[in-house]
């Protein structure tokens, strides 16, 4: 650029210009850029690096790095090592910021400033915020946790099918042997229950398994959700427990798996109604949200948002991440797979899922849904 500027023109102005320019360039890396002189003060912080960050240009400029970012200890390692030899030094793995309160995981370079003579005069640090990332991470893991499960359940159905059938047969025979009064038939009883109960948690692990094309057609997510309400309100009768509606009425039908939102939702509307035990409020909302972003760089799609919120005990945070793991169960009866499944049916629908909870303050899950015609 400033082999255009005429040569006439004061050299004062040329080198304004040109100063202007490299601002513009550092200010339009998408990276963070933060240039460190040899002394360790800061003397340029780019936008990105403002917003990974969390410090302005204004509370940069000029501070120490090492006492700014003194919670950082792996960024000021890199940075001294880099100023103290002159090397590039690369992590794209453990580094995270935290200056903002938040947990930014980042992947850094520390490169060293070399004048034209090879001075080392300091050190320029780009930051990549990999949050995105990050995510991706866990949800492939999520998914390989999944497929691992998968051919272990097969294989276990495969194997226990047979032998629990067997069980099965034998305890309804011998329930015919007993008289109706006899305390031997409450034995029997139990037997044949806990072997139902074994074939039901078989089913749902090879559920989870099996990979399967979704019975896509319009649905009317409302019509599913009021069926529900409908049929739990009777089951909740003698409880003091209230279901609250805020269904927006211009919410199209989707295209969606009827007999597995109804799954979903049934799911989720279940877990409430067990953690409110006696007595409790549940709230179900729906609304249209435009212009979310499913991931970075994807194209904003508008999405159906459905939130099933309760207010019982809430989920202590140290259970919270736990929940959509296969198994992980609070309850005496509880197989642990209900959050594992509705986890699947909403990435089959493309969809995402997450869960908010204040031990006290109850629990929020809000499922989106691509509001595809
Ligand atoms: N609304 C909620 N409030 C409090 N805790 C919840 C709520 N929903 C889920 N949990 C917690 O998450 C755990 C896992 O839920 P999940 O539905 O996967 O299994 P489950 O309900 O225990 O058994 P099931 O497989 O029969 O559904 C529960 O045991 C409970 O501890
Ligand atoms: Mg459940």
């Amino acid at each position: 650029m400033h082999t255009t500027l005429p040569i006439t023109m004061p050299s004062e102005q040329r080198q304004k210009i040109r100063d202007d320019y490299y601002a513009t360039v550092i200010d339009s890396v998408g990276d963070g850029v933060i240039v460190v002189a040899s002394d360790g003060r800061i003397t340029l912080c780019n936008p990105a690096a403002q917003e990974i960050t969390g410090f302005s240009q204004k509370q940069a400029q000029g501070a120490a790095f090492d006492k700014l970012f003194s919670l950082e200890t792996t960024l000021i390692e890199m940075l001294a090592k880099t100023l103290r030899t002159g090397i590039t030094i690369s992590d794209h793995e453990n580094v995270v910021v935290r200056s903002t309160g938040r947990i930014t995981p980042v992947a850094v370079t520390c490169y060293p400033l070399l004048e034209g003579s090879g001075e080392n005069i300091g050190a320029i640090l780009t930051l990549k915020d990999i949050t995105y990332i990050r995510e991706l991470e866990a949800a492939v893991r999520q998914v390989d946790r999944l497929s691992t499960l998968g051919t272990l359940a097969a294989g276990l159905a495969h194997e226990i099918k047979n032998p629990l059938g067997g069980i099965k047969g034998a305890a309804q025979l011998l329930e015919r042997e007993f008289e109706p009064e006899s305390e031997m038939l409450e034995y029997t009883r139990v037997m044949i229950r806990e072997t139902e109960r074994i074939d039901h948690i078989i089913r749902e692990l090879l559920e989870l398994a099996s990979p399967r094309s979704l019975k896509l057609a319009p649905v009317n997510l409302h019509k599913i959700l009021g069926d529900i309400l409908l049929l739990q309100n009777q089951a909740v009768a003698d409880r003091d427990i209230l279901f609250i509606k805020h269904l927006d009425p211009s919410i199209p039908e989707i295209m969606a798996d009827e007999e597995l939102l109804t799954r979903l939702f049934l799911n989720l509307i279940c877990n409430a109604i067990d953690a409110m035990g006696q007595d409790g409020r549940l709230t179900v909302t729906s609304r249209v949200l435009s212009d979310y972003r499913m991931a970075q760089n994807e194209r904003h799609s508008r999405m159906v948002v459905i939130e099933v919120a309760d207010d019982g005990p809430g989920i202590p945070p140290e259970d919270l991440e736990n929940i959509w793991t296969p198994f992980f169960s609070t309850k005496s009866t509880g197989t642990g797979l209900g959050l594992t499944i509705c986890h699947k049916i909403v990435s089959e629908h493309r969809g995402m899922i997450k869960a908010e909870s204040d031990s006290g303050h109850g629990t929020k899950f809000t499922v989106l849904l691509p509001l595809v015609r």
